[in-house]
């Protein structure tokens, strides 16, 4: 059976407010198909704790945002006195709370959690921000995130893409082969309306019962780096964009220091 994915108008709709809150099937396939890429999550995680003690020596305890399947917290948690997590998809979660024990993983929403306490770090990695419908939600995201700094506290943010550097109908496509499992998953984002961007993924998956397929719809907004930046002043926090090329995408960081 194929799915009607057709780009329409989608802003407001209930698939704007669901899509992005990751499946059971996506869940479990996250780690194979982003490992297969080579997603380095051990040398990120260095990357980010040397942004954020050059700008706070002593820190001690950091929140991931949006932390997914928890393999940023498998190091973070060695390099951090504290760690915790915030996640929305209970499949995403779950998967976070088997692979660190031990480690507190919030069920909430980007845009509106209260963990209850401070963090002399928080970070959102891997461009959660991109699901924010709009600057609204952005500012509301970041603000979020603010709140669980103390003055001095640093928040590190990956971005999504930024409208300049966005090729539109991009095609992508993995195939992975994982220990007894093969994954293949073909994909293509494009602009619907103004800076809203729908990407469709479809995934094949063959195990020793058999073969199956699952579509996957993500809605994302193309925010400026302005965007960003005001987002964070509007949260109390100096910013800085660093244009790192080698963590996640190469869409760099944006780093804050809470005032
Ligand atoms: C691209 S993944 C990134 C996961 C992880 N940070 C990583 O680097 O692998 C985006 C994650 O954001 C979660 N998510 C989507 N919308 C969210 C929201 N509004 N609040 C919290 N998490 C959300 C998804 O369920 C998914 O786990």
């Amino acid at each position: 059976m194929t799915t009607d994915l057709s780009a329409t108008a989608v802003r407001d709709t209930e698939e704007t407010r669901t899509a992005n809150v990751y499946s059971a099937e996506v869940s479990e396939l996250y780690d194979l198909v982003y490992k297969g890429r080579g997603k380095n999550y051990a040398h990120e995680c260095a990357v980010v704790t040397e942004l954020v003690r050059a700008r706070r020596p002593g820190a001690a305890s950091l929140l991931d945002v949006a932390c997914g399947t928890g393999e940023h917290l498998r190091t973070f948690r060695f390099m951090f006195d504290e760690v915790e997590g915030v996640e929305l998809s209970p499949t995403m979660r779950a998967a976070a709370a088997g692979k660190v024990p031990g480690v507190t993983i919030h069920d909430g929403d980007i845009r509106r959690f209260d963990t209850g306490r401070t963090y002399d770090a928080v970070c959102s990695l891997f461009g959660t921000l991109g699901y924010m419908t709009d600057t609204a939600e952005l500012a509301a995201a970041v603000s979020s995130m603010a709140a669980h700094l103390p003055a001095g506290g640093v928040l590190i943010v990956e971005p999504w893409y930024f409208p300049a550097r966005f090729i539109d109908g991009h095609i992508a496509g993995d195939f992975v082969r994982g220990a007894n499992r093969t994954v293949a998953r073909v994909g293509r984002m494009a602009r619907t309306t103004g800076s809203t961007v729908r990407q469709e993924s479809h995934w094949s998956v063959a195990d020793a019962t058999g073969v199956r397929h699952f579509d996957q719809v993500q809605i994302f907004t193309l925010f400026e780096p302005a965007d960003y930046t005001a987002a964070f002043r509007r949260a109390g926090c100096d910013v800085e964009y660093i244009e790192s090329g080698d963590i996640g995408d190469g869409r760099g960081l944006f780093v804050g220091v809470r005032h």
